[in-house]
């Protein structure tokens, strides 16, 4: 039975320096709902890593374990441009931890946060991407459950025609595995329904076309600015999700030709038969209709899109987490 160790118990900079599994902990760079991602030093090859500690109650859940081990070796084999590539995943002393590429930047989260909604072009190269990294772990039968803008990490292209490298993180990571929407032992609840298809809340068997919806939400979301269904609480969300219409997104974006509605319509359909068989399919759909558009004068068609460096403010840090992020006393 894993035990939880001191790490998880002192201060931020009581962490910095600490050695964990042949990595140094050289500083904390962002958290979620369930775990902390730290820069650190892999001592043998002697590079940077992005390591990510999973809380320890996550630990304790054999499910989770096992399917965390399983698709991170999984995930590590596949070998795609925008998947982060993972170097390690392992336990030790009771803290489940993975060791990815460090990747320096930002991610969709902060991004959209900073700037709202994207120019058609940004949003397209983006989702393009994203999308070819998700057929391809389809291809390889994996189905990644948490597609998200906190799971999309942005980092500087290569040139002009490249403006954006993004990157699909975080595979066999979500808490949904857990029960049906992240749920913890204590009853609290971790991450976001914002993305979460229909047969997800149903506790149906999901496959790549649960990923083809949660990834047309972050879509919808890049260009309103916003995901599509917003509702003031969680069950209104929910219902929202499995029994409602998503709004037109030219309502929004008067820009875009009428035909993207359709496009969203299909990626959004509460059936999975209903939607495009590939996330690729989908953004070409989407590219086709919205060439029938027009953009002229519209403020958010520029193309340029500086990645905005850092993650911001973290929020406040999770239950678990608190002895260790707490105000310094
Ligand atoms: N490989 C990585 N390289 C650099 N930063 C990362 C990496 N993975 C995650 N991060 C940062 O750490 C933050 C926390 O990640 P995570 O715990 O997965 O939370 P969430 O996905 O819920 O936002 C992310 O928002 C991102 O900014
Ligand atoms: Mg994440």
């Amino acid at each position: 039975m894993p035990h939880d160790t001191g790490l998880f118990s002192g201060r931020p900079s009581e962490l910095v320096g600490k050695e964990l599994a042949g990595y140094r902990i050289e500083q904390e760079i962002g958290r979620g709902g369930m775990a902390v991602v730290l820069r650190a030093r892999d001592l043998n090859l002697d590079r940077t890593v992005a390591l990510k500690l999973l809380a320890p109650e996550l630990a304790r859940n054999d499910t989770f374990r096992q399917r965390f081990i399983h698709e991170s070796r999984a995930a590590a084999a596949i070998d795609h441009p925008n998947i982060v590539p993972v170097y390690e995943a392992g336990e030790t002393d009771g803290v489940l931890y993975i060791a990815m590429r460090y990747v320096p930047g930002s991610d969709l989260r902060h991004l959209l946060d900073a700037r709202g909604p994207l120019p058609l072009a940004a949003a397209t190269r983006i989702a393009a991407q994203i999308a070819s990294a998700l057929d391809a772990a389809h291809e390889h039968g994996l189905v990644h459950r948490d597609v998200k803008p906190g799971n999309i990490l942005m980092a500087r292209g290569t040139d002009s025609d490249h403006p954006e490298h993004a990157y699909l993180a975080d595979f066999g990571l979500t808490k949904k595995s857990l029960s049906l929407s992240g749920f913890t032992s204590v009853g609290q609840f971790v991450g976001t329904l914002d993305y979460v298809a229909p047969e997800q809340i149903a506790g149906r068997p999901v496959d790549a076309r649960c990923d083809v919806y949660s990834f047309a939400c972050v879509v919808y979301e890049m260009l309103a600015g916003h995901p599509p269904f917003r509702r003031d609480d969680d069950m209104a969300l929910l219902w929202a999700h499995q029994y409602d219409e998503p709004p037109a997104l030219t309502g929004e974006r008067p820009d875009l030709a009428a035909s993207v509605d359709d496009v969203f319509a299909r990626a959004l359909a509460k059936t999975p038969d209903d939607r495009y068989e590939s996330c690729r399919a989908f953004v070409d759909a989407l590219r086709t209709a919205a060439a029938g558009g027009t953009t002229a004068g519209h403020p958010a068609t520029e193309v340029d899109l500086p990645v905005v460096e850092g993650p911001g403010r973290p929020p406040d840090p999770p239950r678990w987490a608190r002895p260790v992020f707490g105000p310094a006393r």
